[in-house]
């Protein structure tokens, strides 16, 4: 059972006073904090065991994410998943989350094109994602792309300049960003990719050098 205040409800915080995962998530499928879930199916939250010591957390679910309710479901989470099991980090030890948990999109033709959530929208998924950290205690932490590394590094965070470092920072034994996936799947040619995907195995192999 979570509990709000009135104080937080009025000024839109949500102190989230159960940090237990599964509570959260049944939580969250109610989530108002923001506009996004009126055009999102349902909400996302993360998922993985309440004992896994990395955390990996994206932007935002996708198109299938959102349909499957499930993160990082969809082509860049497959890809994320093969690289991680190429590296030999075991899904066990894994809890994948986002930044924001509501699909954001905009329709073209058929399709729903994913938008990045605004600072506002960001903002106010932060508790869950506050609560996440809180309940599983990661010893790792991996940002996926700039929206995850500015969320928990500040705004200022530049993820070109910092990738693959791990971070002084109070929030776990050791903090990384990296590429997200989806930048490696957009990149605009075949050499680009291969390029971007040896620098993403790079980081990965350093994640999955730390024993803990
Ligand atoms: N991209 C993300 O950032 N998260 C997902 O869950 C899927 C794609």
């Amino acid at each position: 059972m979570v509990i709000r205040s009135k104080k937080a409800r009025q000024s839109r915080e949500l102190p989230l006073l159960s940090y237990n995962l599964k509570k959260l998530s049944e939580e969250a499928q109610n989530c108002r904090n923001c506009d996004l879930w009126q055009n999102a199916t349902q909400t996302v939250f993360g998922e993985g065991s309440p004992n896994a010591c990395i955390m990996l957390i994206g932007e935002v679910p996708g198109d299938q994410e959102d349909l499957q309710g499930h993160p990082f479901v969809g082509p860049a989470g497959k890809f994320l998943r093969a690289k991680l099991e190429e590296v030999g980090i075991e899904m066990k030890r894994v809890y994948l989350t986002n930044a924001v948990k509501h699909f954001k999109w905009e329709r073209r033709g058929k399709r729903r094109i994913h938008k990045k959530p605004s600072v506002g929208e960001i903002t106010a998924c932060k508790p869950w994602l506050n609560a996440e950290i809180t309940a599983l205690k990661p010893k790792i932490i991996v940002c996926l792309g700039a929206t995850a590394a500015q969320t928990l590094l500040g705004r200022s965070f530049r993820v070109t300049q910092h990738r693959g470092e791990f971070l002084e920072s109070t929030i776990a034994p050791y903090v990384m960003a990296t590429v997200h996936p989806s930048a490696i799947l957009r990149a605009p040619d075949e050499d680009s990719r291969h390029e971007q995907e040896r620098q993403f195995l790079a980081d990965l192999k350093k994640i999955a050098a730390i024993r803990v």
